[in-house]
């Protein structure tokens, strides 16, 4: 009794399947004897055929025409059709869009980013649109150098992303987990940065990439500089006001090391100066001398802490480590020199600020003899002239 009664069940809901998918193959077939003709257009000229096997392989092949298009209930149709209201299905990404910067529906319809309505593919599809490797593309059809950026004042962040260390991962390497443009800022929610929820605010950045950076975003956290933040000090730096956040280079490489003294420097205007005078600083300068020491060869780049920490490589126990990295042999005495002495301050370096106050008057004393020297040498010779031309005068006449 029961087994009949289940194969009956079973027969049933075959049969309604059957039925409805012969509908719907019914219907979409109606609609695309007229419309799978490649040169039909509108009365203004505009294409209106739909490629049958591209929407068939699309995610939206098993829907049918009319769930989509639902005020066409027979033929003919009339000529204008309302516009599809995507947000019927998709009423989260439709929220999270008119919440967004990208919330003016005109500007910015869902195929603005999914392309063409009758080709959507899953994001996890090569083909998409919004496929991790083609989001950078997608979002560069305005964020690029054309007028649209211009036209926001906003900046145009394609050809800095695409050039960067991210951009390339992604588009030379095909790294799929390599940081795209969705990556950091979300989907169809995407906020300014002035937005506190933001994933780009500035208090924000450092969980944003730490979803991929775990482990520097860690000792990042632990240092002076994420305690600030995390505390709400927005003077001190977060990932990208050392790193940039489209124009991320390596950091290891020569080009980073040779010009991003300043980085730290911006801030610390006092111990960049102090910095610059000496010895490190000065072969930095001079010829593209990489290997001098940097800010962070000796401080550290994430996990920054005072000189007063025990855990500081710039703590006095821990020098003879820290500069023995480059200098073998470094000991006692010889981290004794200092890196930030500053010879203008008789108060912290008295013993600098006289040897400064000497050589520099030493040097003034020795400039100001020889251009006295040099100025009476030239009347001296000048008048040697005079008297040696008004003698060959007397002997001529
Ligand atoms: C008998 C042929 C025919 C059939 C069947 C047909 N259409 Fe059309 N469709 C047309 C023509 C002709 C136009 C162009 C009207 C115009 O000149 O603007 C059109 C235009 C459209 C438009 C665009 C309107 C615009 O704003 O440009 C849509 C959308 C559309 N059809 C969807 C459908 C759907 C969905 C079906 C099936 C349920 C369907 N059509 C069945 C002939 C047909
Ligand atoms: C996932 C929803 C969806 C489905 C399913 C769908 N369409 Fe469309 N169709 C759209 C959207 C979106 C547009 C763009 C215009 C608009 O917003 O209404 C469009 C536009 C059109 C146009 C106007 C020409 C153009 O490309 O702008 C025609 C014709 C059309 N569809 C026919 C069909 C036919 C025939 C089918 C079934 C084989 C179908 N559509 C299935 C969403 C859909
Ligand atoms: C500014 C570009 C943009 C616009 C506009 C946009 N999307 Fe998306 N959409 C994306 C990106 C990027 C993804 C991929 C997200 C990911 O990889 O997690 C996506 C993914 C999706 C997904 C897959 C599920 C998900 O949320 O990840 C759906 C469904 C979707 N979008 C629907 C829509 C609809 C409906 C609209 C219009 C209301 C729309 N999208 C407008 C960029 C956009
Ligand atoms: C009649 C309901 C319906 C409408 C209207 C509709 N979709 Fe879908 N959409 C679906 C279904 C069903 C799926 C497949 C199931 C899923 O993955 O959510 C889907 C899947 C998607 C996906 C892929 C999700 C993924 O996993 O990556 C995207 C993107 C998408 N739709 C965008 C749109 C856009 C854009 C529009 C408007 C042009 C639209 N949809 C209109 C029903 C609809
Ligand atoms: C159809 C063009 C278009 C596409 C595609 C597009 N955008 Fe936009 N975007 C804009 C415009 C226009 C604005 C300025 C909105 C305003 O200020 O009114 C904007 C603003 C933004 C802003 C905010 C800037 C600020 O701080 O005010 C971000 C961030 C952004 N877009 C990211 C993206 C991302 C990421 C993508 C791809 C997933 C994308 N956009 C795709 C046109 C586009
Ligand atoms: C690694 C994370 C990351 C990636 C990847 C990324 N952004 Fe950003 N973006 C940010 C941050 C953080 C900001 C906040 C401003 C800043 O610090 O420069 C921002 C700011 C912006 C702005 C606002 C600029 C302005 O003028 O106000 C736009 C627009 C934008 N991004 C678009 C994009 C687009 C398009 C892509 C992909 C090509 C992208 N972003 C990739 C992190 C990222
Ligand atoms: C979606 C994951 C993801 C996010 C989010 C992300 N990154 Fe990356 N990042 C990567 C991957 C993967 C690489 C390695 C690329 C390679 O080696 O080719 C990388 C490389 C880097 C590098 C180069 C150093 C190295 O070891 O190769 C720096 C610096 C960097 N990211 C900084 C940032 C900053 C700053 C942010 C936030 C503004 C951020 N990243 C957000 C995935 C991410
Ligand atoms: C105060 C400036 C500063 C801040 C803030 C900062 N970084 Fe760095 N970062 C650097 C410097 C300098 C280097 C190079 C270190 C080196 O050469 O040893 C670096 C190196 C890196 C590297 C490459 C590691 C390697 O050894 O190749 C990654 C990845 C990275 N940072 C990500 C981040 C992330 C994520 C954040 C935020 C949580 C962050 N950085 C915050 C300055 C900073
Ligand atoms: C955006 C500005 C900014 C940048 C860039 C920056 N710092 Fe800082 N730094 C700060 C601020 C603000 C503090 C004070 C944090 C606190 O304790 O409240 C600080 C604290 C410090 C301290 C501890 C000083 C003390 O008195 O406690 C050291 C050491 C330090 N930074 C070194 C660096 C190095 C090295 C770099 C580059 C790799 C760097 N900073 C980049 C703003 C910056
Ligand atoms: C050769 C190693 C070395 C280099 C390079 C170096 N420092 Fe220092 N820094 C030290 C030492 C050692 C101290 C502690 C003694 C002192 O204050 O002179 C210190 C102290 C500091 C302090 C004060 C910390 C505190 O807790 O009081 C800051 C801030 C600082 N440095 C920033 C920088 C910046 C910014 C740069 C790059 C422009 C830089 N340092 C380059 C070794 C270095
Ligand atoms: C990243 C590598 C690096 C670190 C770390 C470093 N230095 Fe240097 N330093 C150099 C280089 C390179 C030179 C120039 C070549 C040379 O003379 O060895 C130099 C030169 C010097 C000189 C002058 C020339 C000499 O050898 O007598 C002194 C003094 C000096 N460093 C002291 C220090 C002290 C003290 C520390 C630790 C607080 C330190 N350095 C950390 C790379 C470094």
């Amino acid at each position: 009794m029961k087994i009949v009664f289940s194969i009956r069940l079973a027969l049933f809901v075959c049969a309604l399947l059957i039925g409805a998918s012969a509908g719907l193959a019914q219907s979409n077939s109606d609609c695309l004897a007229c419309h799978s003709d490649a040169s039909m257009q509108n009365a203004s000229g505009h294409s209106i055929s739909v490629n049958e096997h591209k929407f068939g392989s699309s995610i939206h092949g098993v829907l049918g025409c009319k769930n989509c298009h639902t005020d066409i209930k027979g033929y003919p149709h009339p000529d204008k059709i309302a516009p599809v209201k995507c947000a019927a299905c998709h009423a989260d990404q439709a929220q999270g869009l008119a919440a967004s910067v990208h919330s003016d529906g005109a500007e910015h319809p869902c195929t603005s980013c999914h392309g063409d309505a009758h080709s959507i593919y899953p994001k996890s599809d090569p083909r998409s649109t919004v496929y991790p490797l083609n989001v950078p593309k997608t979002c560069s059809a305005c964020h690029s150098t054309d007028g649209m950026a211009k036209k926001h004042g906003l900046d145009s962040v394609y050809p800095s992303y695409i050039d960067s260390i991210h951009g390339f991962a992604l588009s030379k390497e095909g790294l799929l987990v390599a940081a795209n443009c969705q990556s950091c800022h979300g989907s169809h929610k995407i906020l300014s940065r002035k937005n506190p929820e933001s994933p780009t605010n500035k208090a924000n950045v450092p969980a944003t990439c730490g979803k991929c950076h775990a482990g520097i975003t860690e000792n990042y956290l632990g240092g002076v500089h994420g305690k600030a933040v995390a505390a709400g000090n927005m003077k001190a730096p977060v990932c990208s006001d050392c790193h940039t956040a489209h124009a991320i280079e390596q950091p290891t490489a020569d080009a980073f090391r040779m010009r991003s003294t300043p980085i730290c420097g911006s801030c610390h205007t006092d111990k960049f100066s102090t910095y610059r005078d000496t010895f490190h600083s000065q072969l930095g300068a001079l010829g593209g001398y990489v290997e001098t020491a940097r800010c962070w060869d000796c401080h550290g780049a994430h996990d920054v802490l005072p000189a007063s920490d025990p855990r500081s490589p710039v703590n006095e126990a821990n020098l003879i480590a820290t500069c023995g990295k480059c200098h073998a042999g470094a000991n006692a005495s010889f981290v004794k020199y200092q890196p930030h002495a500053n010879a203008r301050n008789r108060k912290l370096n008295p013993a600098l600020y006289y040897i400064r106050l000497f050589m520099n008057l030493l040097l003034a004393s020795v400039l100001t003899f020889f251009v006295i020297h040099t100025a009476l040498w030239l009347i001296r010779s000048r008048y040697d002239q005079i008297k040696r031309k008004a003698a060959e005068g007397g002997k001529n006449a």
